[in-house]
């Protein structure tokens, strides 16, 4: 690196060597900032709480890279899919660190759950008890299972990922009187030899900075775990809170400690426990956003720029392909200009608004609708900070555009750990 340069450098690397070595758009993580996450979460929650557990959410970045990452850190993980699933045992995840969740899981992705020796399954649907129990049965063995819950209560967030409300598509409701769906799950696992019922899930919703819907779920929660332990019998071994810790936008902004969401919550937990009398649950947390979001940055050429009385486009080599986030939920990003990352805003004519926006074919293919950036030009490069999560595992050929590749950085050192689709690999499996 020319060490003249005041070019943005991510993990040490300078962000226009990246562009050129691996072509744009580019995902790029700093894999120091994954780890420093993973540690806080061992030092904060892991050591502080025995028997507790954290189990990444891979639906926020998953590649056999980063499930490999993940399990370097002592951390275990939680996928939602086949394709999930396969990566982490391809990448050689532990079984038995892993967890299944997923509302709408198929005969094929439990039957590779349990044949593969999964830790834990999380139904979400009565019916899955019998799927689970026929599969342990057929591959001999005790599957551990949870059953996950809603909670009631409306998170502040954005309604598409909010989940944890009364009538979400996601888990249980909380009665267990007579006839009940959560009643007859209960009853069910108890009396099968296949299934091992170690307790309750719950998630409230993703992107949450207010404690207050985590500690809103979590005293319902302990009501029900009251509730099972007098009406049914049923003791809850273990209690997995969800994920949803919220990551912030800029990296100047320092990122919310954990322990902000985790501390208020085991507090009550073990306090409430202790008033009721109740044996206090090994915790699980499902973090995907706040482990991976802030570590990612991703690299964009722009091509061209259009000054129109009222805004000022700025359309770049990607959009809502590699990142539909604004198109789904009005994400907020903040980018800086790789050549200049603490040059000021340059205001054109007067504050006119200045969008970043894609290259597909639709006027909802925004990035940043309120961009703050200096002057640019055809050609220069632009990076959109935090955007690690739910950009890559959410992305599309839309439009046949080819999947950006994957890097990691490190002190100084890139390795590409997703290749960058080839057209043949756009046409792969279309037998024209
Ligand atoms: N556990 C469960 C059961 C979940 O449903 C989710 C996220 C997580 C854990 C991880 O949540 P996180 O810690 O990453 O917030 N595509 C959306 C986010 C959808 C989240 C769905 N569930 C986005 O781009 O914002």
């Amino acid at each position: 690196m020319n060490s003249e340069s005041t070019n943005l450098t991510w993990g040490g690397v300078d962000c226009q060597e990246l562009a050129e070595e691996f072509g744009t758009p580019l995902y790029v993580y700093d894999t120091s900032i994954i780890k420093a996450r993973c540690r806080e979460l061992r030092e904060t929650f892991l050591e502080r709480w025995p028997g507790s557990k954290v189990r990444y959410a891979g639906k926020a970045f998953l590649t056999r890279s980063m499930s490999k990452l993940i399990q370097s850190e002592g951390l275990g993980l939680d996928v939602v899919s086949l394709g999930e699933l396969y990566t982490a045992l391809s990448a050689g995840f532990p079984p038995e660190e892993i967890e299944m969740n997923g509302n709408a899981k198929s005969r094929e992705e439990i039957s590779l759950a349990v044949r593969s020796g999964v830790g834990r399954i999380i139904v979400d649907h009565p019916d899955e008890l019998k799927t689970i129990e026929f599969f342990a049965r057929e591959f001999n063995r005790v599957q551990k299972i949870f059953i996950r819950v809603a909670p009631g209560v409306d998170a502040h967030t954005h309604a598409y990922i909010s989940t944890g409300q009364t009538g979400s598509k996601f888990g249980f409701p909380l009665e267990i009187s007579e006839g009940s769906m959560l009643r007859y799950a209960v009853e069910y696992a108890a009396r099968s030899e296949y299934l091992d019922l170690r307790g309750i899930h719950f998630h409230v919703g993703s992107q949450l900075f207010d404690t207050q819907d985590y500690l809103k779920s979590l005293e319902k929660i302990i009501e029900l775990i009251k509730d099972l332990k007098e009406q049914l019998n049923f003791t809850t071994h273990e209690l997995n809170l969800g994920g949803g810790f919220g990551a912030v936008i800029n990296p100047s902004v320092p990122h919310v400690p954990s322990e902000k969401f985790t501390e208020p919550m085991m507090k009550l937990l073990r306090a409430s426990c202790k008033d009721f009398g109740l044996e206090v649950p090994a915790a699980i947390i499902e973090p995907g956003r706040w482990i991976i979001s802030e570590a990612g940055i991703t690299i964009y050429r722009v091509e061209n720029i259009k000054e129109l009385p009222k805004v000022t486009y700025i359309a770049v080599d990607g959009g809502m392909a590699d990142n539909p986030r604004y198109a789904l939920y009005q994400a907020e990003y903040e980018a800086v200009a790789v050549k200049a990352p603490n040059a000021p805003a340059y205001d054109r004519d007067g504050g006119t608004k200045v969008s970043v926006v894609g290259k597909c074919c639709e006027s909802g293919d925004i990035l940043i609708e309120n961009a703050r950036l200096p002057w640019l030009e055809a050609g220069d490069l632009i990076a959109l900070y935090n955007s690690g999560a739910y950009t890559f595992s959410m992305s599309s050929t839309y439009n046949k555009l080819q999947r950006p590749a994957v890097v990691f950085v490190e002190d100084g050192e890139a390795r590409l750990v997703v290749e960058r689709q080839s057209l043949e690999d756009l046409l792969r499996g279309d037998r024209g």
